[in-house]
């Protein structure tokens, strides 16, 4: 027991049963039903009144990973928008995580709010998911590491981080009343281990358990995952929260569901009166009640909600804007470069700028994470329309135009900018340039997966038509994830930029002309085709209504089977599969060579690898130096077990040491976590796909649980 634990039972102990379900239900702080907001809560997700009586604070709740969110500009003011999650995990850095949680955490502070519903951490299981944006990517050790530590610094700020969401909600369509399924034994080595990685890693306040079934069983009345696996064989202590509409029935209090938020976009208020009844006529939800609202004081407790209220305060903007565009730098992704066309040479004298609203600014992905700075964005396009939800689903582009920054980069050049509507247009203007830096967007929201992997309204004929005129030609990517390229042979240079947040444009622009050695790798793999995935067809697209916030018919449900990759999400599946992706997860150019040696593993009851890298070229850079095991004793694999993201100056070389987790070793079995006894071999990776370098350990076998 701890001083939060000690704390928690104390103030619990006298709390009358109305003082315990006060705590166990929020509405959404937004005007939306008849719920009254009391005066002076800040709008945003969520508002659960505290108890004065004990000096518990409320709570005032909002989104989201990527920043304080907007809420289609209802609270007035603007935030630091954060590069998408995608962009964050391209990074391959806890300590930029640890930063960038720390930025929000302090702004959510700023702003009046108490709890970041953020930490998105579904493993990537399809590039068409429409949240894929907003998650670091398809594995589970780098998004269990890195989510863990941006939780980490959000919680630094006093502020409660959630981790969400729990569990397997990979894709939108149906997002309601999809079921996944999985065996247990697949779902403990890939999304659930993600999940206890950054559990353990970052320690948040609350989980959110997520819309969806699984196995049958509603996420947030799912007694196998929340009682069995979270708070049983975990022991995890902080509180499980729903999802916004996600609650069915009193009765998930049991099934191991702490507190209903949002509950106006619930069918009822099942955790208020009829919590407060079941309680005093049945002893099984007396327990409950006292458990639930113990969870959510020690939380408070634990982070220090309580010793540092939130104080409104203006945020330093500028500040703010200096960690976005790091994380953006240090998150693009150089995926080709013919001729070294990059870095631009300063001699251009006429460059041409094509698409993607460069003009204007950088797009963002949307719903109840989107976030934007002073001014709101500069272009918002309405899009798909879902009743009040309408102004989360706008494509919104920041204030940040790579045009401008391009602009104020080569002040001797003639910088041209053509929209891109029309590709003869382009095209021309193409011809006339010495060189050419093309845009293409894929715009990704909350509510509504993507179709397929091209890049919309006809911008592929487009970019082709650009490079078939100029080969010179540059595409800078900003997409939600991975998309496909008909034009890949055709083009110089590919930068991923991904969403790349308020300071976006300034890095995209630092990128190019070579201020920022590109240093982000491919937390994704980019499918050749969509034929390579393991569901092609994408599930539930010719037979259910995309919606932000429909929970579908009485009964409706929409099967997924994830069974058909189980545990090898991603690379692990192309592995599998042999089948040549386009990019491999890991994969990521630079300006300068790395060269990657002498991997060394050593098992025994703590393993590890250890490396060296060594800048080889001319310029500083950073590398990610991937460790992956390939081989046990049951046959071939595909797993990333070590990884170090090392800043090298040019001819520097550094031998790197990380632990590896043994469970990354084992397969999960009816008796545990199990190695089976055997040599193990491991190589050393410039990505997914390239191993470079091999060499073997031979371990004991051994087995372990939970269980005390
Ligand atoms: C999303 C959550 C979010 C919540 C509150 C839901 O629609 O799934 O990620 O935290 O809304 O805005």
């Amino acid at each position: 027991m701890d001083d939060a634990d000690r704390r928690a039972a104390a103030a619990e102990a006298v709390m009358t049963n109305a003082e315990r379900v006060t705590l166990l239900n929020g509405i959404l702080a937004m005007p939306l039903g008849d719920v009254k907001i009391p005066k002076g809560v800040p709008f945003g997700a969520g508002y659960i009144p505290g108890i004065p009586r004990l000096d518990v604070p409320a709570l005032t709740e909002t989104d989201a990973s990527l920043g304080v969110s907007y809420l289609g500009g209802l609270r007035g003011d603007g935030a630091t928008a954060l590069p998408s999650g995608m962009a964050m995990g391209s990074t391959w850095s806890p300590d930029l995580m640890r930063k960038g949680g720390a930025l929000i955490g302090g702004e959510a502070h700023a702003k009046g709010f108490n709890v970041l519903l953020a930490g998105g951490i579904n493993l990537v299981r399809d590039p068409r998911g429409g949240r894929a944006f907003e998650y670091l990517g398809e594995d589970p050790l780098h998004s269990g590491l890195l989510g863990g530590a941006a939780v980490a610094g959000i919680q630094s700020q006093g502020v409660i981080s959630t981790i969400k969401h729990f569990l397997l909600n990979p894709t939108e369509i149906g997002r309601q009343f999809h079921n996944g399924i999985i065996d247990e034994g697949a779902l403990r080595m890939s999304d659930l281990l993600a999940f206890e990685i950054a559990i353990e890693t970052g320690q948040p306040g609350s989980v959110m358990c997520a819309y969806n079934k699984v196995n049958g069983v509603q996420a947030c009345g799912n007694d196998r995952m929340l009682n069995g696996i979270l708070k049983g064989d975990w022991r995890y202590k902080g509180w499980v929260m729903s999802d916004w509409g996600s609650v069915r029935a009193t009765d998930f209090a049991l099934e191991g569901l702490d507190q209903q938020s949002g509950s106006q976009l619930d069918a009822a208020v099942f955790f208020g009166q009829p919590l407060l009844d079941a309680a005093n006529r049945d002893k099984r939800y007396q327990r409950r009640i006292a458990d639930m609202s113990r969870r959510v004081l020690r939380s408070i407790y634990a982070v220090g909600v309580d010793r540092n209220p939130p104080r409104k305060a203006p945020i330093d903007v500028a500040a703010g804007a200096a960690v976005a565009q790091e994380i953006a730098e240090k998150g693009m992704v150089l995926l080709q470069n013919r001729d070294n066309i990059l870095p631009l040479a300063a001699s251009a004298k006429r460059i041409l700028v094509v698409g993607g609203y460069a003009d204007a600014g950088v797009l963002s992905g949307a719903g109840s994470s989107q976030v934007q700075g002073q001014g709101g964005p500069a272009v918002s396009l309405p899009t798909m329309k879902d009743g009040p939800f309408t102004a989360l689903m706008a494509q919104n582009y920041h204030r940040s135009s790579p045009l401008d920054a391009i602009r104020a980069r080569a002040p001797q050049a003639d910088v041209v900018f053509r929209d891109g509507r029309y590709p003869t247009e382009a095209a021309i203007a193409a011809k006339n340039a010495d060189l050419v830096i093309v845009f293409g967007t894929q715009w990704m929201t909350e509510g509504l997966d993507v179709p397929d992997l091209s890049l919309p309204q006809g911008q592929d004929a487009m970019i082709a038509a650009v490079a078939k005129a100029n080969p010179k030609t540059v595409v800078v990517l900003e997409t939600g994830g991975p998309v496909a390229m008909p034009w890949q042979d055709d083009v110089g240079a590919i930068l991923a930029a991904w969403y790349p947040g308020a300071r976006g444009g300034e890095a995209i622009a630092g990128v190019l002309f070579g201020d920022v050695n590109p240093s982000g790798r491919l937390p994704v793999t980019f499918p050749a085709s969509i034929a390579q995935l393991a569901r092609p067809a994408l599930p539930g697209a010719e037979t259910v209504e995309p919606s932000f916030a429909g929970h579908g018919k009485p009964g409706q449900t929409l099967d997924i089977d994830y069974n058909v990759e189980g545990a090898d999400v991603g690379y692990r599946w192309f592995a599998r599969q042999q089948a040549k992706p386009l990019y491999p997860f890991g994969f990521g150019l630079s300006y300068t060579r790395f060269e990657r040696s002498g991997l060394a593993v050593t098992g025994g009851a703590s393993p590890a690898a250890a490396f060296t890298l060594r800048n080889s070229g001319a310029r500083d850079g950073a590398d990610v130096g991937q460790v992956y095991l390939v081989e046990t004793p049951r046959g071939k694999t595909r797993r990333l077990v070590a990884f170090a993201r090392v800043d090298l100056k040019p001819g520097e070389t550094r031998r790197i040491d990380v632990p590896i987790d043994p469970r990354l070793l084992a397969d999960w079995g009816r008796k545990g976590w199990t190695i089976a006894p055997g040599t193990y071999r491991f190589a050393l990776g410039a990505s997914a796909e390239d191993l470079i370098e091999e060499t073997g350990v031979t371990l004991a076998g051994r087995t372990w649980n939970y269980r005390k």
